[in-house]
C-alpha cells in the first residue's frame, strides 16, 4: 500500500453556496470555490453534514443512500453528459465488444442507464433494448435520446430492480461504482437471474466485480487509461459469459 494523497482539514476558505437540495436532509449542494475542495461539512436547520464533490461543483452527501442519488443525478442530469466527455468514448469501446459477441435481435438489459450516452449508440443496431436508472430526469433525457418506447425504459433501484422479461445480454457504463460488497453481491444476483444461459455481459467501469465474476465465464478483463476532465483514469471492463 502507498498513501499517495491527503485532503488536509481547513476553517479558511472562499466560496459560494450556489444551490442545495431543498430537503430536511440535503442529498447534495452545489458549492464553487477557487480551491479544488473534495470534501465539505455544512451546517443545515442546525445538523451538519459531510459532502464529497463528485461533478464540478455538484458535492453528494456521505454515505449516500438510493434516494439521494436519485435527487443528486436528478438535479445533474441536464448538464451531466457535458461533465463526462469520457464516456462517449467508454461507450464506444463496449459497441465494439457488442459487435463480436451479441445478435442484432438480443434483447439487451442496459444498466444505470443515465441519460443514454450509451444507450443511444446501441439503439440503431440493437433495436431491442430495454434501459434502467434510478433517477427520472436522466431517463427522460435517455427517452428523447433513444426514442425508446415507455415499456423499455424503467425507472427502479438496481438493488430492487425487478422485471417478467429475460434478456440475451447485460451491458453497464460507470454505474456500479457505488455500491458495497454486499451490494453488488445482491444486485449480481438478481439481474444474472434475468439473462438466458449463455447471455453476455459487457462492463465498463471503476473496478472489476468478483459477484459478477464468479457467476459467470470471463472471456476478457482488464483495465485502460482514459483522459477525464479531472485527469487520467483506470477503467476496469470485463466481457462475460453466463453457462
Ligand atoms: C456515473 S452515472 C452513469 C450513467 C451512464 N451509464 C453513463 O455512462 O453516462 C451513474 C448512474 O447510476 C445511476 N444510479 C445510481 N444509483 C442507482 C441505483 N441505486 N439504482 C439504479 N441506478 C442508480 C444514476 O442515476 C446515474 O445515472
Amino acid at each position: 500500500m502507498k498513501v499517495n494523497r491527503v485532503y488536509q482539514y481547513s476553517d479558511e476558505f472562499t466560496g459560494k453556496l450556489a444551490s442545495y437540495d431543498k430537503r430536511k436532509k440535503p442529498s447534495w449542494i452545489q458549492f464553487e470555490s477557487d480551491i479544488k475542495i473534495q470534501f465539505l461539512r455544512a451546517d443545515h436547520e442546525g445538523v451538519q453534514y459531510w459532502y464529497r464533490r463528485y461533478f464540478q461543483d455538484y458535492f453528494l452527501i456521505l454515505n449516500a443512500t438510493p434516494n439521494d442519488y436519485a435527487s443528486y443525478y436528478d438535479e445533474i442530469a441536464h448538464s451531466y453528459d457535458t461533465m463526462v466527455p469520457q464516456n462517449v468514448q467508454l461507450a464506444d469501446f463496449i459497441i465494439e465488444k457488442m459487435h463480436t459477441l451479441i445478435a442484432k435481435n438480443a434483447h439487451i438489459l442496459e444498466l444505470s442507464a443515465g441519460t443514454g450516452i450509451l444507450s443511444k449508440k446501441i439503439v440503431p443496431e440493437w433495436s431491442n433494448l430495454t434501459i434502467t436508472d434510478i433517477s427520472p430526469k436522466c431517463l427522460e433525457i435517455a427517452k428523447t435520446e433513444t426514442h425508446l418506447s415507455d415499456e423499455n425504459i424503467i425507472v427502479a433501484d438496481v438493488l430492487k430492480f425487478n422485471t417478467e422479461k429475460k434478456f440475451d445480454a447485460i451491458v453497464e457504463l460507470m454505474g456500479l461504482d457505488y455500491f458495497s460488497d454486499d451490494e453488488i453481491e445482491k444486485i449480481a444476483n438478481n439481474v444474472l437471474s434475468k439473462i438466458h444461459k449463455n447471455g453476455v455481459l459487457v462492463f465498463v467501469d471503476r473496478h472489476h466485480y468478483s459477484s459478477f465474476e464468479k457467476r459467470l465465464k470471463v472471456l476478457e478483463k482488464g483495465f485502460f487509461d482514459m483522459e477525464t476532465p479531472t485527469g487520467k483514469f483506470p477503467y476496469a471492463y470485463m466481457i462475460a459469459i453466463k453457462e
